[in-house]
């Protein structure tokens, strides 16, 4: 079963992006999974085909209407995907959400811009706002993209090492240590000279410490969630006191 991608869009033009290149244009080609777009222009009333009104109660911007935004998601076959609303107020993206939704059917991404979408076709279609992280972009679609890529990467047969999926950054609750290749000298700088020793207990250990003070230091949040077992305090290294 292919995963479907569609997205409810006023900028068709954007796809596919970022998405039409490398691994996630082969998946594509390999029918791992589809992208279709919903043009919610074609919705619009009148002559102009227009999709906003000023917001009730005043204010700035413009507000989707809710019955153009109905009618574009419902012109999609019911089916048991998520309708996905990249916001600002939404409940912050992760891998875990990647990873949740890369077993499921697909996604629909509803693109909004202006100020924002009519609360009630958020409630009544059930469509779910996510967020990409605090700041504020000019619509949904940059946001929908990078959500989509994150999922679909994590998709088997995508990335074609799946091991470098599962050991990267996230995946075990700690960021990912630094990488060297060659040459060994570079501009006065030397590649630690522990992964050029061959004694891969040694690697592991550099870089489980690497892993760890990167953390620490750069990311609190994720190393006061990081499980200090007695095992993994045990193999810490003495430079490490928390
Ligand atoms: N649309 C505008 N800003 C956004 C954000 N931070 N995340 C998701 N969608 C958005």
């Amino acid at each position: 079963m292919s995963f479907r991608a569609s997205f409810i869009t006023l900028y068709p033009e954007a796809f596919p992006g970022p998405l039409g290149v490398s691994i996630l244009d082969r998946a594509r080609e390999d029918g791992l999974w589809s992208l279709d777009l919903v043009e919610l222009r074609d919705f619009g009333l009148g002559k102009h085909r227009q999709v906003d009104e000023k917001p009730a109660g005043g204010g700035a911007g413009l507000v989707l209407r809710p019955d153009v935004a109905a009618a574009a998601i419902d012109s999609l076959p019911k089916d048991n995907r998520p309708i996905i609303y990249p916001s600002p107020r939404g409940v912050p993206f992760s891998q875990e959400i990647a990873q949740n939704w890369t077993s499921g059917e697909g996604i629909v991404f509803f693109c909004g811009r202006f100020e924002g979408l009519d609360e009630r076709v958020i409630e009544a279609r059930n469509m779910i706002e996510v967020s990409l992280g605090d700041y504020v972009l000019a619509g949904g679609e940059v946001a929908a993209m990078a959500m989509l890529e994150a999922t679909l990467r994590l998709m088997p047969g995508v990335a074609g090492n799946h091991a470098s999926v599962e050991d990267e950054s996230f995946s075990g609750g700690l960021l990912e240590y630094p990488q060297y290749t060659l040459p060994r000298l570079w501009e006065g700088r030397e590649t630690p000279s522990v992964l050029t020793s061959g004694d891969h207990k040694r690697v592991d250990e550099w870089r489980n410490q690497q892993s760890k003070a990167l953390t620490k230091a750069r990311r609190p949040d994720l190393w006061a969630a990081f499980p200090h077992g007695p095992e993994l305090r045990a193999s810490e290294t003495d430079d490490e006191h928390d």
